[in-house]
């Protein structure tokens, strides 16, 4: 296993190219089974997620490559079947999208339980519930998810919490469903509009992503085709922070700025400027940052993939913030890491009261999941002295080439070996 050192104490300046998102790459690979022709993805992070999920797509009889730049070439006309009761869905979150997907072509899905980051309870009740309506039965036994339906019949599907993946999930479905499926309370995040984009770049009829209402009219067929994934805000938005609790300059490219907003403005609350180019963002300190309150919330609020990095860098900033996470509820597992760096933050349940402190202090931290271990990374970055985190395979599921790019930003990172003899000597 291999872990990251890193010098803190450097302010990053320079460039940054976003990749893919990750979440939109992880429903849209599941959803090309939907055409059963050959697809070519672009602009997908070359993460271990994506490669899993090519790992499932082979493992079904389809055909998957994936080149060093991200563009996966998809071949779903050989698969017969989603049978996957191996396990394999228990490495990912976004397993789930094989319900939908596999629902809508072949009518009769057996998975292994999702896996995924352990951040609470994370239910599928309302995946279950959608699918149900267009007309599936679901059986549970011994953690396997077995679907199946005679027919998919368009429905009108309130959702009773707003959740990304069961929105997908229905909205992959229902693209042979007999007739209109309505979802309302449907999440609004960019990547259930990617994903809506893509089907309908396939062929589908899909209207209204992006909205709380989206309308679906079953359509006989897909054909296959080429569709690029838009950029991860959430990888964007960490190099932001990073460059605020770094003191930074930072120039954060290939992005839509729109779906940063949420950062956006609370960065330039705290007192960050941030500049805005097309399809990039400047991003610079000039002055001492102020403490703000944040609540996690479905798009467009702030998101909950934020929530850790921006808890890092509210410890680094004098006065009292408070952060609440509405969303997951054990999203604070890693603030025991962040008061081995000294961190001054109390959590009681859903809410972190943080008093900021001057500077974080190095230690040996360990990645408790993906979005929590970029977290940690970036408080490293801020933090005096050289810091080991641990167990860095949570975030090599979800960041590309992390050490790489914050490398390029003159941050001193270097991943070494788990029993790889180590020294500071080795990042500078
Ligand atoms: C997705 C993202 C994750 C992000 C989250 C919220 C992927 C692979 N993961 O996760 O990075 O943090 O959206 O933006 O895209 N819920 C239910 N019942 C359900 C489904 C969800 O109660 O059937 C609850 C969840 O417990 C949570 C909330 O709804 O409290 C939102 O979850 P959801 O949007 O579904 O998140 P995920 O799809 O798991």
């Amino acid at each position: 296993m291999a872990k990251l050192l890193i010098e803190g104490g450097n302010r990053l300046r320079g460039k940054v190219n976003i990749s893919g998102f990750k979440n939109a790459a992880l429903a849209i690979i599941p959803a090309t089974i939907l055409t059963g022709s050959v697809c070519v993805v672009e602009n997908l992070p070359v993460i271990q997620d994506v490669i899993v999920y090519q790992d499932i797509l082979k493992k079904l009889g389809g055909e998957a490559s994936l080149s060093d730049s991200g563009t996966m070439v998809i071949d779903t006309s050989k698969i017969q079947a989603c049978n996957l009761p191996n396990g394999l869905t228990k490495k990912l979150r976004a397993s789930y999208y094989l319900l939908g997907a596999g629902l809508g072509r072949f009518k009769e899905v057996t998975i292994s339980y999702p896996g995924g980051c352990d951040i609470g309870l994370r239910p599928i009740d309302q995946h279950v519930k959608g699918l149900e309506a267009l007309g599936a039965v679901f059986e549970v036994n011994d953690g396997l998810i077995k679907v199946s339906a005679e027919k998919l019949i368009g429905n009108k599907i309130y959702l009773d919490v707003v959740s990304v993946g069961a929105t997908i999930n229905i909205m992959m479905a229902a693209v042979f469903a007999e007739g209109k499926t309505v979802i309302e309370n449907a999440a609004k995040e960019p990547h259930v509009v990617d994903t809506a984009n893509f089907l309908n770049a396939m062929g589908a009829n899909i209207r209204g992503a992006g909205t709380d209402v989206i309308r679906i009219t079953g359509v006989q067929e897909l054909h296959g085709g080429t569709y690029s994934v838009i950029p991860d805000q959430v990888e964007a938005g960490t190099y932001m922070i990073a460059s605020a609790v770094t003191k930074g300059d930072l120039i954060i490219n290939n992005i839509i700025p729109k779906h940063l907003e949420p950062v956006t403005a609370k960065l330039k609350e705290m007192g960050m400027s941030i500049e805005e180019y097309g399809d990039s963002l400047r991003v610079h300190y000039e002055k001492e940052l102020v403490p703000v309150n944040i609540k996690t919330l479905p798009y467009p609020g702030f998101p909950t993939d934020l929530q850790q990095p921006m808890t890092v860098l509210l410890s680094t900033v004098k006065g009292e913030s408070i952060v609440i996470e509405s969303i997951f509820e054990n999203r604070f597992r890693y603030i025991e890491e962040l008061h081995k760096m000294g961190a001054n933050i109390k959590v009681e349940g859903r809410v972190a009261a943080i008093s900021g402190i001057e500077k974080l202090k190095s230690a040996e931290v360990k990645a408790t999941d993906l979005r929590a271990g970029a977290a940690l990374v970036v408080a490293c970055l801020a933090a005096e002295g050289v810091s080991t985190v641990h167990d860095i395979y949570h975030i090599d599921r979800g960041y590309e080439f992390i050490e790489n790019k914050f490398m390029n930003l003159g941050a001193k990172i270097r991943r070494v070996e788990d029993d790889e003899e180590n020294s500071a000597e080795m990042i500078r």
